[in-house]
């Protein structure tokens, strides 16, 4: 049922738009001057895509046949197309509104207000769809059903999700990742992707400079330089023994520093503790796993939000479950009892719980059989796809830099190379060092 699929990512997508602009509507009463060009590509993104390809979809192949087989859900399926038809009316006010408050004529708490009701009918429509509509489909409707329904949304060019996301619409991508106010990591299951390109050094997530860590006499790390932008995954990759853990504990606080400083979201963090660098979104999934083992899964997952309000953990975990239905299965049972490849999947469903804005994965498909290889691979690539900024450690260098946007090669302590995931798997030197070519 490609078709269900298809609907639900695009409700998720729509839903996280919502959340954006009600978050920015926020910051707008709170001082913060008008996003004007942001809520302009938010209307046309829902006025080219939603309204014109996304509804009508909708009206004409699954709520056509629903109506069909199920003559009690028509209520609900008039109700629903009856919002698809205001649509287009209330994104006009909603524009009329926007260009006033641009020209000073509307009070922007106005604007918050009228945006906020908008954003109100968008989530209760999904709601409902999602909780009236889907389900009944899903019983009732017959396999040549679906076989127009799936036809129909398999022709999906969301210009702003989608395979190829449209140009003008990656600024927006970039900056709903940045301004969404919960780590999109947890949010549903989006395969959108876009392809890179080059993003402006404002978008510099993280800085790190000149940084230098040692064991003892011996230094590890010799002054490794490094960025990772808002939404990229960058690979870290080198031999046994470069300094790669070394680096991301440095970078997490729990290994010391000797020299260089750190930047995060515009601020030095070099001088902060490890808890104040995880309260910030700097989450790590540790090398080895090194989940509690006479510890429940439950219990191991709620560790991984110690830093987080209490109230929002039982949701999280919901969003983790999801994620990792065995997770769920076996939740109230010793962590030590999971195989390896699950001990894994908990190791990230930790860090995700601190709601990361950059997640640290240190040699995640470590020790696992090539399927969970595979299958480690596959989630990091569904959070990438979510808008998730990753930094990536792997021996593991060919897979790693296959997903990556950039990569650093490490070779005892040092940066030695530094490029796009293609020109390194591409590059001779890392073909003989690291990929055995
Ligand atoms: N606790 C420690 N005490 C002393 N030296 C250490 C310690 N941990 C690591 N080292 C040394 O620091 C250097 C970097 O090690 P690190 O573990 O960071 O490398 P790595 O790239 O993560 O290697 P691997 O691929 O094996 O995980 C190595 O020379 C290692 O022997
Ligand atoms: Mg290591």
């Amino acid at each position: 049922m490609d078709a269900l699929r298809i609907i639900s990512e695009d409700h998720n997508n729509l839903w996280r738009l919502a959340t954006a602009v009600d978050q920015l509507a926020t910051d707008m009463e709170g001082g913060a001057p008008l996003a004007h060009d942001f809520f302009e590509s938010v209307f046309n993104y829902i006025d080219q895509f939603v309204e014109r390809s996304h509804h009508p979809k909708e009206d004409d192949y699954l709520f056509r046949l629903l109506r069909q087989r199920s003559p009690e859900s028509v209520a609900t399926l008039d109700a629903l197309q009856l919002q698809h038809a205001e649509g287009p009316a209330r994104l006009s006010a909603l524009r009329i509104q926007l260009a006033s408050a641009h020209v000073g004529q509307l009070p922007l708490s106005e604007l918050a207000s009228a945006l906020r009701s908008y954003t109100a009918g968008l989530k209760a429509h999904i709601l409902m769809e999602e909780k009236q509509v889907l389900p009944v489909a899903r019983k009732v409707l017959l396999k040549e059903d679906w076989a127009s329904i799936n036809q129909a949304f398999l022709d999906n060019k969301d210009p702003l999700f989608g395979e190829v996301a449209q140009a003008e619409f990656r600024d927006l991508y970039h900056r709903i990742v940045s301004t969404a106010p919960e780590s999109i990591g947890l949010g549903g299951q989006s395969a959108g992707h876009l392809p890179t390109r080059t993003v402006a050094a404002s978008e510099v997530l993280l800085r790190v400079q000149g940084m230098e860590s040692c064991y003892g006499r011996i230094k590890a790390l010799k002054g490794i330089s490094l960025e990772v932008r808002r939404g990229e995954t960058v690979a870290l990759v080198g031999a046994n023994g470069a300094g790669k853990t070394t680096f991301l504990r440095t970078l997490s606080g729990v290994q010391p520093m000797s020299a260089g400083r750190i930047h995060f979201d515009g601020d030095d963090i070099s001088g902060l503790r490890s808890d104040k660098r995880m309260r910030r979104g700097i989450c790590q999934s540790p090398e080895g796993r090194q989940v509690f083992g006479p510890l429940s899964i439950e219990d191991n997952l709620a560790l991984g939000a110690y830093t987080q309000p209490r109230h929002q953990v039982a949701g999280d975990m919901e969003k983790i479950f999801a994620m990792f239905p065995i997770l769920k299965e076996k939740r109230a049972l010793p962590a030590g009892t999971l195989s390896g490849g699950q001990q894994q999947m908990l190791a990230i469903g930790r860090a995700l719980m601190g709601r990361p804005r950059l997640l640290l994965l240190d040699e995640p498909s470590m020790g696992l059989a090539p399927l969970l290889v595979q299958e480690v691979f596959g989630v990091i690539k569904t959070l990438k796809a979510q808008g998730m900024t990753i930094l990536l450690v792997e021996q593991n260098a060919l897979a790693a830099l296959d997903i990556a946007d950039r990569g650093y090669v490490l070779e005892t302590g040092s940066v030695t190379l530094t490029g796009t995931g293609q020109e390194l798997i591409n590059n001779e030197q890392v073909r003989a060092a690291y990929l055995g070519m």
